[in-house]
């Protein structure tokens, strides 16, 4: 296989069909690696066996790991039991972590890939279009604590990525939109065509047609960002478009009621009314985003959440601590900038 993107050593393979080429990659490209799969009971219960049997068949040593779906299961509990197992294993730096899942068992099992003996190797399946466009891109890994989501966590890329756009087709329409929150961003923050493209394609079937290449443009402009910005010092930050108040609202409602693209949405949304109403951005662009998010099934009203507990959990946000908030705001579609803020002045832009 020759990879689509290579980000800094991690190479990323996109298209259709590779899951069924796992096997083979690792046989070829990690000789003798033994793998841990990790993976969640939905996945695992559409894609373990045929990874299972595809290993087998390439006489890999493995074993595999099914924890429950859902966000609870990024927690630091499951870090230790992935790290025992591997222990079990005798697993070795050269040996393999393979995550099969989206983004809450990318994050997970990635983290544990970076702790255990201080960091083995790390393959990366993503099979949610959110995984595939953004948390699979870049090394960001992390469990959430009671406190707030994310705040354990490393960076550590994933020696491979293999996203097969095949396993798109047993997504809910739910997790569909959900990702298309983070295909749009990417539409936002760098790339008008890619904005336009996507407010020509008004169905699921429609881009999943295109989806290919759409994954490709998305993950290609993730990877300029963390080349130029691997740890989050600059630039990486416009990739939080619409997360301040996202991941604040998701913390207020709790994980489960609004999936983190739908939180997404109504933060690209709710910071691009305000900013355009303060002559930030270009009349107009607020419209245009409201109505390319309804288009793909996502929310983009704030109306009936509580605000105040919204501002108060942007506040506790681990980036917000003791220093100015930078919040992004969109020039105009494809462009935008890196604004600081006092973080008491966000109540405003809610
Ligand atoms: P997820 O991993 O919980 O997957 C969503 C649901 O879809 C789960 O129920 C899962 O079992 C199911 N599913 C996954 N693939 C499927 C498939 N092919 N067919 C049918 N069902 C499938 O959620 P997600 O949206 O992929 O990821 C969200 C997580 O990603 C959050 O924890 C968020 O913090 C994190 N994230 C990380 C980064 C990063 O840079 N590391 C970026 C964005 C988001
Ligand atoms: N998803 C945001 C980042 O990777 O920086």
């Amino acid at each position: 296989m020759t990879p689509t993107i290579d980000l800094k050593n991690s190479r990323i393979y996109i298209g259709k069909g590779l899951l069924a080429q796992t096997g083979a990659h690792i046989a070829t490209e990690y000789p003798s690696a033994k793998v841990l799969v990790v993976t969640d009971t939905t996945v695992g219960g559409l894609y373990l066996d045929a990874l299972e049997a595809d290993l087998k068949a390439n006489s890999i040593i493995y074993n595999s790991l099914v924890l429950p779906d859902g966000e609870n299961t990024k927690h630091l509990k499951n870090i230790g039991i992935i790290c025992e197992m591997a222990a079990e294993m005798n697993l070795n730096r050269g040996d393999v972590i393979l995550a099969l899942g989206g983004g809450v068992i990318g994050d997970l099992a990635g983290f544990a890939a970076a702790v255990f003996l201080r960091g083995i190797r790390f393959v990366a399946l993503p099979t949610t279009l959110l995984s595939q466009v953004d948390s699979s891109v870049g090394g960001k890994t992390g469990v959430n604590l009671p406190q707030g989501k994310n705040l354990v966590g490393s960076f550590y890329k994933a020696n491979s990525v293999l996203i097969d756009t095949d396993t798109l087709k047993t997504l809910s329409d739910r997790e569909f939109a959900c990702g298309m929150a983070e295909v749009i961003k990417y539409g936002c923050i760098w790339d008008a065509a890619l904005f336009e493209k996507l407010e020509a394609l008004d169905s699921r079937e429609k881009i999943m047609g295109e989806i290919d290449s759409i994954v490709t443009t998305c993950c290609e402009i993730k990877a300029k960002v963390v080349r130029e910005d691997e740890f989050d010092k600059g630039l990486r930050m416009i990739l939080n478009f619409g997360h301040t108040i996202g991941h604040a609202i998701e913390n207020t409602l709790g994980y489960g009621e609004l999936t983190h693209g739908e939180a997404v949405a109504i933060g690209m949304s709710k910071m691009t009314h305000s900013t355009e109403a303060k002559g930030m951005t270009e009349k107009g662009t607020a419209a245009r985003l409201d109505a390319l998010l309804k288009k793909h099934g996502l929310p983009t009203d704030m109306a009936g959440y509580d605000k105040q507990r919204i501002f108060d959990a942007a506040m506790k946000d681990k980036k917000n601590i003791g220093k100015a908030l930078n919040i992004i705001v969109a020039k105009k579609i494809g462009e935008v900038d890196i604004v600081p803020i006092a973080p008491e002045s966000l109540e405003e832009y809610l």
